[in-house]
């Protein structure tokens, strides 16, 4: 049962352009860069969003001028963006608008260089983006003010990892806080960009329907997985982090608050945060005993197979990391303690090297209170909501529905199916096309505040101690597989399963 209606154009195929800019990305040679700022960027200016009045100026220590920058951008497109968004005229008209200086970001004498492409119009807006290890983000916010670059309304742009841990996570706040005010920090949750993330706020908020269901009454528990089929152990990144900080505390915890929170009273951007923040607060603590009970962390193996071979996480790492316990799979049951969801387990679950890459939030509604289908064949099963983020996103709903024919009642479930792809012919936008956008709006919506990622490390860090202090390691799980037996097992106690896409 697929709706289809390709009549009504989307909202985003309407472009409203944004200010001139000048953007300044340190750590412009690195790999976020290439991958997503400047492929984002790229779209963008395609669609006329902005055009060469902006500039966009790449820092780092690696001896580049503009040309080589320049080259690196068109390597950039060519390598991520879709073909049929590549035309020459565009990318040459796009890269023009590139600069480069050279700076070694502890060295005074190199910042003066940046006068030289900053521009000192107040209409033009000026944002720093910090694509560098957190501990240079101190001395660079510090160099921008000494060498007046700062500017009370100038932007400032950070991403993870901010912090191992709260006290780490808060260093890393405080010197940034030293020079710019929270309302000019951006702090980048990429999930937050996705469009089907989005969606979540229109699919609660901009229908009556599941909002007077939407609570403890009608849900029977919640389900929120984000599995990768990729591995991890080649990042050096990853081995010092983990699944748990790496997807639990920030991505994971984020859809949980938009699928949990009460509803804002507007779309400002405190009003949406105060109520994830609320969301985040009532986390009931893990910690301790209930570590044991409550969560469940795993590292895959390989499989070796008559056709493919895939590595453990063991092998990937280099010598000095052999032996490591750093987990590449949790699972755990979070509970929210308020009048919303009180009793309604919320599982999550996330991995690598998992059966297949899929993103998605299960809402298990309650059965009927009461069957009049005796005779039937086939009991009601209660309704299931399934938002798919990625892929194949889309929303879908398991109903109850009468086997269509002669000869009696059958009830039967069939998925009624709203897809995206087959709906809207448009393109979906990349999540940092959103996000590098609402920088220059001054659109902080979509970017974490600062007591939200600390109230978010406050709830990780028992558990994180609790698995430090703990003997075993994490459990072992086969690569292609959906995590250790202890994931199924901390669901299957509950009476419950994790739902398994038959539709
Ligand atoms: C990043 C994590 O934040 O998100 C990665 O560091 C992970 O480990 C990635 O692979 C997943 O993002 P996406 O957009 O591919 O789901």
């Amino acid at each position: 049962m697929n709706y289809i209606d390709r009549r009504h154009p989307s909202v985003s195929s309407r472009i409203i352009p944004v200010q001139p800019f000048d953007y300044v990305v340190f750590g412009a040679t690195g790999d976020l860069t290439r991958r997503k700022l400047i492929p984002a960027l790229y779209y963008r200016f395609k669609d006329g969003q902005f055009d060469d009045q902006s500039r966009i100026i790449g820092v780092s220590r690696t001896k580049w001028d503009d040309a080589e920058f320049q080259k690196v951008a068109r390597g950039a497109i060519t390598e991520f963006v879709e073909p049929e968004y590549q035309d020459n005229k565009t990318i040459g008209r796009f890269v023009s608008i590139f600069s480069y200086v050279a700076n070694d970001v502890s060295d005074e004498k190199n910042w003066n260089d940046l006068k030289n492409n900053l521009r000192t119009d107040p209409k033009i807006v000026r944002a720093f983006y910090l694509a560098v290890a957190p501990d240079l983000f101190g001395p660079i916010c510090q160099y921008l003010a000494k060498k007046d670059y700062y500017r009370r309304d100038a932007r400032v742009v950070i991403e993870k990892p901010l912090g191992r841990d709260l006290g780490s996570s808060m260093e890393i706040n405080d010197a940034v806080a030293r020079i710019f005010r929270e309302d000019q920090v951006y702090r980048i949750d990429h999930y937050l960009g996705k469009e089907t993330v989005q969606n979540l706020l229109a699919l609660r908020f901009a229908n009556i329907l599941f909002e007077p269901i939407w609570n403890s009454a009608h849900i029977d528990h919640i389900q929120l997985t984000v599995a990768e089929s990729v591995g991890a152990g080649t990042r050096g990144y990853y081995d010092e982090s983990g699944a748990l900080r790496d997807m639990i505390q920030n991505h994971m915890l984020q859809l949980l608050c938009l699928v949990a929170m009460e509803p804002p009273a507007s779309d400002d951007a405190d009003a949406l945060r105060d109520e994830k923040l609320k969301v985040l607060r009532s986390l009931k603590p893990i910690g301790g005993a209930d570590v044991a009970r409550t969560t469940v962390r795993g590292q895959y193996r390989g499989v070796t197979s008559e056709t493919a071979s895939v590595k453990s996480y063991q092998d990937e790492l280099p010598d000095d990391k052999k032996g490591s316990r750093t987990e590449t799979f949790v699972a755990l049951k979070a509970e929210i303690e308020n009048w919303r969801w009180s009793g309604v387990p919320f599982y999550l679950r996330t991995g690598k090297r998992m059966a297949t890459r899929v993103s998605e939030i299960v809402i298990q509604f309650r059965n009927i209170p009461h069957s009049i289908f005796d005779h039937a064949e086939g009991a009601p099963k209660p309704n299931r909501l399934i938002i798919r983020l990625q892929p194949d996103e889309g929303v879908k709903m398991l109903m109850m529905i009468k086997d269509p024919g002669p000869g009696g009642m059958r009830l039967r479930e069939v998925p009624l199916n709203l897809s995206f792809a087959q709906t809207f012919s448009e393109r979906t936008p990349e999540a940092y096309e959103r996000l590098l956008l609402d920088v220059i709006r001054g659109n902080q919506t979509l970017f974490m505040r600062r007591d939200e990622l600390e109230a978010a490390w406050s709830w990780i860090d028992p558990i994180r101690q609790a698995w430090d202090a703990a003997p075993d390691a994490p459990q072992p799980y086969s690569a292609g597989t959906w995590g250790p037996t202890g994931a199924i097992a901390l669901i299957e106690r509950d009476g419950r399963t994790w739902h398994e896409d038959g539709h």
